[in-house]
């Protein structure tokens, strides 16, 4: 492994390239690099990068998202079968009848969507400004909230707004078992759950705290508490450990259980395949103008409401 990671290091430099990572990559990736946040970080970051050369380690969307942001930029992803499956909740063609149905609708997409579902939006958001982009539309305004109808939900219920959700989910905030957070907060009675606003509303009744990977990172290690039940990805648990060692992170279901709080999209990402995008600059994110162009609206009204 050191010896690809020599190469990784020595690639970036030849090439003038920069690593992004989201929380959920495998450790090594985390620990190599240049830059590492949540889904609004990683977008803020992505468009003041001045290297030529942008290597996305997290799922498509977010390397698209990089792209449309800094189009000027190489932006490579090391593999470009990572996807996402609540992206795939919303195929363009049905969303766009949706839309049409609600046509006197604002509408808000989360931002793990599609470049074609963006475009159709009107403002995209993430899980850590969602409250707020649901709060800048008038009271008077209907809302149509797309893909995630968990994040919808909670978001309807938290600020009293009712919207019209779409019905998409993410297969690992989906999976998590209640009787699993339930065994584990009575092994632990004094533990914080912190939980994704992705997990459906049977498991977000149990958190003490809801919040975007960076909110729940910020939470976890801040936090009086030492057991910490972590309701969401458990790439995560490798940014808790480097930040406060000393705590006791437990992820759902328990380490003993099954892998499905993986995502298997965000782990088909590998060092080797890192260097081998650095070598040929590929797998590359290619983006039409007009429909980059289009995109480009909904996400600058995201960020500059954030
Ligand atoms: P964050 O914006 O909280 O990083 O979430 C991204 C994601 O894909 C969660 O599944
Ligand atoms: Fe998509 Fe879920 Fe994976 Fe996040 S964890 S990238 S929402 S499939």
């Amino acid at each position: 492994m050191s010896e690809l990671i020599e190469k990784l290091n020595r690639l970036k430099k030849e090439r003038n390239a920069v690593i992004l990572a989201h929380y959920y990559q495998n450790a090594e990736i985390q620990d190599v690099a240049d830059f590492m946040g949540d889904s609004l970080a990683l977008a803020q970051e992505a468009k003041k990068i001045s290297a030529d050369v942008i290597l996305f380690c997290g799922v498509h969307f977010m390397a698209e998202t990089a792209k449309i942001l800094n189009p000027t930029k190489t932006v490579l992803v090391p593999d470009m079968d990572a996807g996402c499956s609540l992206a795939d909740s919303a195929p363009p063609e049905l969303f766009r009848k949706w839309v049409d149905e609600h046509h006197d609708h604002v509408v808000i997409s989360y931002i793990n969507c599609s470049a074609d579902v963006k475009a159709m939006s009107d403002i995209i958001c993430t899980s850590s400004n969602a409250h707020k982009i649901v709060n800048s539309v008038p009271l008077d305004t209907p809302i149509c909230f797309a893909p995630d109808k968990y994040l919808g939900s909670y978001l309807a219920k938290k600020l009293g707004r009712d919207m019209v959700l779409w019905n998409g989910s993410c297969q690992v905030h989906e999976i998590f078992s209640e009787s699993e957070v339930i065994n584990l907060m009575h092994q632990f009675p004094d533990a914080a759950v912190l939980a994704h606003p992705e997990c459906p509303e049977n498991i977000l009744d149990y958190a003490d705290f809801i919040g975007s990977t960076t909110a729940i990172i910020k939470e976890a290690t801040t936090s009086a508490k030492n057991d910490i039940i972590v309701l969401t990805e458990s790439g995560i648990i490798h940014q808790l450990k480097k930040i406060a060692p000393h705590k006791n992170y437990i992820p759902v279901p328990s380490l003993e259980g099954c892998a499905c709080n993986e995502c298997p999209y965000m782990k088909l990402n590998t060092i080797a395949k890192m260097v081998s995008a650095l070598e040929t600059l590929q797998p590359e994110i290619i983006m039409d103008e007009s429909l980059r162009l289009r995109t480009l609206r909904p996400l600058e009204r995201m960020l500059e409401l954030s």
